[in-house]
């Protein structure tokens, strides 16, 4: 597999009319550098902008003014390489394909010589996630947090050089989305794709990271970019219990709690 790509926003905004003369400015001016195979993660409030700015660096979405580069490049649609997970597996999986379809969904079009082989590329993805045994199942015969480890397998399987994250993790209970922490990192670990995750929990965000961006709240910008600077491999009982966990966690949950003045 490529190695992870760089990606560059630049002064972007973005604001929505709403059919009304007033225009709604959702990004004030946000410019961000990601990686190559960092883990970057934007932090923010409910309603602060992160799925529009996502939406912007996926080339899914125009940005109003300002500029996206992935490795360079300028991003004016959605780019090869790229791969974006939605919170709502639901609407992700296509209901009338079985597991295995879903996931080999990714690969159709790609030139793989034969279905069989295909099929058995397809497969290595759902062992990593622990569904091999669910393969010829319906997405509908699965609990939540299964579903989304087949969407997981599909965004895999599509072998991102970056795998732009939407809070996939904040619709499953917290033990599953423990479970789902561990195997994304340990995807992540073993591929190092350059992945940018959006969430408005700290505690994720602290867990996955490399780096932190704080989202201010509407019009947003970034406020700061934190490194994390905890060790890998991560471990969701250790980790937790390290002086440096607890202190960014303190940080950020008073920064995204008590808004600063972001005036200047
Ligand atoms: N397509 C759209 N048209 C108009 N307003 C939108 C649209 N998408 C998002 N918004 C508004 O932009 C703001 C940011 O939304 P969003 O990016 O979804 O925030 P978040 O993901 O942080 O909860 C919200 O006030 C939302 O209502
Ligand atoms: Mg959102």
């Amino acid at each position: 597999m490529q190695d992870g790509c760089t990606l560059a926003l630049d002064g972007v905004t973005k604001s929505f009319s709403q059919g009304r003369p007033e225009e709604m400015m959702a990004l004030a001016d946000i410019s961000l550098d990601v990686a190559a195979g960092e883990f970057l993660t934007v932090v923010g409030p409910s309603g602060c902008g992160k799925s529009t700015f996502l939406q912007i660096a996926a080339g899914l979405m125009e940005a109003t003014g300002g500029a996206v580069a992935l490795d360079g490049r300028p991003v004016d649609g959605p780019p090869g390489g790229l791969v974006y997970l939605f919170q709502q597996y639901t609407r992700s999986l296509l209901p009338w394909r079985t597991v295995i379809r879903n996931v080999e969904f990714a690969v159709e079009g790609r030139g793989r010589a034969s279905r069989r082989e295909r099929r058995e590329f397809c497969m290595e993805f759902l062992e990593m996630v622990g569904l091999a045994d669910f393969a010829d199942r319906y997405p509908w015969q699965l609990s939540g947090g299964m579903q989304q480890r087949v969407a997981i397998a599909r965004a895999l399987a599509a072998e991102p050089r970056i795998l732009l994250l939407d809070e996939p993790f904040s619709s499953v209970d917290a033990l599953t989305r423990m479970e789902l922490h561990d195997m994304i990192l340990k995807l992540w670990e073993d591929r190092r794709f350059t992945a940018l995750l959006v969430t408005h929990d700290v505690d994720e965000a602290v867990m996955l990271s490399d780096r932190i961006a704080v989202l201010s709240s509407r019009p947003s910008r970034i406020v700061e970019t934190i490194e994390t600077g905890l060790p890998r491999p991560r471990d969701r009982i250790t980790t937790p219990e390290l002086p440096r966990f607890l202190e960014l966690r303190h940080y950020l949950l008073e920064s995204l709690t008590k808004p600063k003045d972001h005036a200047a």
